[in-house]
C-alpha cells in the first residue's frame, strides 16, 4: 500500500526530472502517430537528434512538419508512439514540463508583442520560465539577475544595440531573428524552428542563415524550412517527409541526389 503511494503518487508532487539523462539524444521519436479523425497527418515516424545536430526537415505543403514540432512540444497529444528527450520518455509530459528539461520552439507565424521593446519582449520570456513567474511581488535582486542574463544574451547575438527598439520599428528579418532569441531565453539545449525564413527577402534569408550558423554549436536545432537555401545553408542532416511518412534521411548532399526526393518532393519525374 504505502509502496503504491510512494511509486504513484509521490513523483506527482515531485514534478518532471530537469535535467537531462547523459549520453542520450536530445530527442529520440519512436514510431510517432497522429491521426486527425481518419487523417494519418503523422506516421509511425523515427527520428533522432543528437547534440549540436543541425538537422533540417523539408516537405510539402500539409507534409506533417508543423504536427510533427506539436507532437514533440506536447501541443497535441499523440495517436501513438513515443517523444523520448534527453533520455526521459516525455510522451505525455505538459509543454512546460518539456521546456524545463532544455527545449524551445518558435512558431511559423510571428509571435511578439510589438509595442514593446527588444528587451521588454525578451524580459517577459525569460520570465515566463521562472518558478515565482506567478509571484505579486519579489526580490529586486532577481530582476537584476534576469535583466543581466538578457543583456547577456543580446549581447551574444548582436542585438543589445537595439534592445529599447520597439519591435514593430525592426524589419521582418530582425523581428523573425528576435522571435529565435526569444527561444533562447529559456537556455534550451534543442531549438525547434518552425520556418524561420517564412516570408523573408533573399537578403534577409541571407542574414537568417549567418544569424543561425552563429548560434551557440552545442545547441542541437530541428528546423523546418521551405526556403531550401537557407535550410543547406545551416542544417548537416534533412529528412523528408511526406504525408506524414519520414520517406528519406541524409546529409545534404544525399538529399540533394535524391531521385525520390526529386520526384516526391520536388515534383521532378
Ligand atoms: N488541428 C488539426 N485538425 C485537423 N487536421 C489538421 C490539424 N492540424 C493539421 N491538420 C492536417 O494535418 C496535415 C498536416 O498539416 P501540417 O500543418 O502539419 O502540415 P505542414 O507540413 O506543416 O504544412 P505547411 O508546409 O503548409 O506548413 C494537413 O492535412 C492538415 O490539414
Ligand atoms: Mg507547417
Amino acid at each position: 500500500m504505502f509502496d503504491a503511494i510512494r511509486t504513484t503518487v509521490v513523483p506527482l508532487f515531485k514534478g518532471r526530472p530537469r535535467d537531462p539523462i547523459p549520453g542520450h539524444p536530445c530527442l529520440s521519436l519512436q514510431g510517432l502517430s497522429k491521426s486527425f479523425g481518419g487523417l494519418d497527418a503523422v506516421s509511425g515516424l523515427d527520428l533522432q537528434v543528437m547534440p549540436g545536430d543541425r538537422k533540417g526537415i523539408i516537405g510539402p505543403n500539409g507534409a506533417g512538419k508543423t504536427t510533427l514540432f506539436n507532437l514533440i512540444t506536447g501541443v497535441f497529444p499523440v495517436t501513438s508512439g513515443k517523444v523520448v528527450l534527453f533520455g526521459h520518455d516525455a510522451t505525455k509530459w505538459a509543454s512546460y514540463d518539456r521546456v524545463h528539461l532544455g527545449m524551445s520552439r518558435t512558431f511559423q507565424v510571428t509571435n511578439l508583442f510589438p509595442k514593446l521593446s527588444v528587451m521588454d519582449n525578451l524580459l517577459l520570456a525569460a520570465q515566463g520560465l521562472r518558478a515565482m513567474k506567478l509571484a505579486m511581488w519579489r526580490f529586486q535582486s532577481s530582476y537584476g539577475e534576469l535583466h543581466g542574463k538578457c543583456r547577456e544574451l543580446l549581447e551574444k547575438v548582436g542585438f543589445w544595440d537595439r534592445r529599447d527598439v520597439e519591435i514593430r520599428h525592426l524589419s521582418h528579418g530582425e523581428q523573425r531573428q528576435i522571435e529565435i532569441v526569444l527561444g533562447l531565453a529559456t537556455e534550451p539545449r534543442l531549438l525547434l524552428l518552425d520556418e524561420p525564413a517564412a516570408g523573408l527577402s533573399t537578403g534577409e534569408s541571407h542574414e537568417m542563415a549567418a544569424f543561425l550558423n552563429n548560434l551557440d554549436p552545442e545547441l542541437a536545432i530541428l528546423m523546418i524550412e521551405h526556403d531550401m537555401d537557407v535550410a543547406f545553408a545551416v542544417v548537416n542532416t534533412i529528412a523528408v517527409l511526406h504525408y506524414g511518412e519520414l520517406i528519406e534521411e541524409g546529409t545534404t548532399e544525399q538529399i540533394r541526389a535524391s531521385e525520390k526526393v526529386q520526384k516526391i518532393y520536388l515534383g521532378v519525374d
